[in-house]
């Protein structure tokens, strides 16, 4: 029996004190790179821990003429999907649940990011982050959540929400889980739905320049060429990344050696696609 709980009230009366509490944070229209967080969850916690899942297109992430009023919605398939993943509890709020009476801005009240949000999808969707770390933030309080899984997908986003949990000193543990790919190695993502057919056979393009280039790097390939080797396939597919760099695993400077993150932001059409992937720079030989 999944507990679905739509206002505050019935989420505390769900949560258990007596069990460790883990959250998946979702916005809806659930695929297997969400399933992903819930069955690493549920590794985690064991049978006897509780996994709650929430589900809230929250609107303080989206800016103004972004899709929050066109975000795919689809209740039922997600309770089914939870139900079948085995969580204990889900939580679907309303606007003023989450945020009070006195809306999503409330008294001007919010979570500042920082430099490493105004960088990459910050400096592209100004104010994102912060709608993304007060709601992370707010969600984290009304869960009690003892331990809360992430997508390594969404790098940036789970490198602010670690630094955020390290800076307000949260009693939770930040878990990253890695990216679930479609069979030609697409990552899953909710905004995949836009994709027409032909979009849908350009956005592959994107995950194949990402592997390419960590070929590149293990073949000791330099960060320029690393980086040239993913920007040619793009070039070659008609794809303009809006990003594409590497950087460190906590997206601070590339290091000569060792790991690194190449992250890409790459429109398809209307459509924004997201990706990274850890690659192992050799250094001059
Ligand atoms: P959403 O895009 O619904 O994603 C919810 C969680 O699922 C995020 O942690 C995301 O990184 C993870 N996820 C998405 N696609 C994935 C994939 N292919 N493989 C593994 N994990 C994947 O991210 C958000 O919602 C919101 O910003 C949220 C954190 C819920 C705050 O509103």
């Amino acid at each position: 029996m999944v507990a679905v709980c739509r206002t505050r009230e019935e989420l505390r009366l769900a949560l258990p004190h007596d069990r460790t509490r883990a959250v998946v944070m979702t916005m809806g229209a659930l695929h297997a790179g969400h399933a992903a967080l819930i069955d690493a969850a549920r590794r985690d916690v064991g049978p006897q821990g509780h996994v709650l899942l929430t589900i809230f297109v929250n609107p303080l992430q989206f800016g103004p003429g972004e899709d929050f009023d066109r975000y795919p919605r689809s209740e039922q398939a997600d309770m089914a999907l939870a139900r079948e993943h085995g969580c204990d509890a889900i939580y679907l709020p309303s606007v003023t649940d989450v945020y009070g009476a006195a809306g999503p801005d409330a008294a001007g009240i919010t979570v500042d990011p920082g430099p490493l949000g105004a960088r990459w999808e910050g400096a592209l969707r100004p104010g994102h982050f912060r709608g993304v770390l007060t709601v992370v933030l707010t969600l984290l309080h009304l869960t009690l959540a003892e331990r809360a899984y992430y997508g390594e997908k969404d790098y940036q986003q789970l490198a602010l929400i670690r630094s955020m949990a390290r800076r307000f000193a949260l009693p939770v543990r930040i878990i990253g889980v890695p990216t679930v790919r479609d069979h030609d190695g697409l990552a899953l993502s909710s905004r995949n739905a836009y994709l027409d057919p032909a979009q849908r056979l350009q956005a592959a393009e994107i995950p194949r320049a990402l592997f390419a280039a960590r070929d590149a790097a293990a073949a000791g390939g330099d960060p320029g060429v690393v980086r040239g080797t993913a920007a040619d396939i793009l070039r070659h597919a008609g794809l303009i990344p809006d990003y594409l760099d590497l950087a460190g695993p906590d997206l601070g400077p590339a290091p000569e050696v060792g790991r690194a993150r190449l992250i890409a932001a790459v429109p398809v059409g209307r459509t924004r696609l997201l990706d990274n992937l850890e690659v192992s720079l050799r250094g001059a030989a």
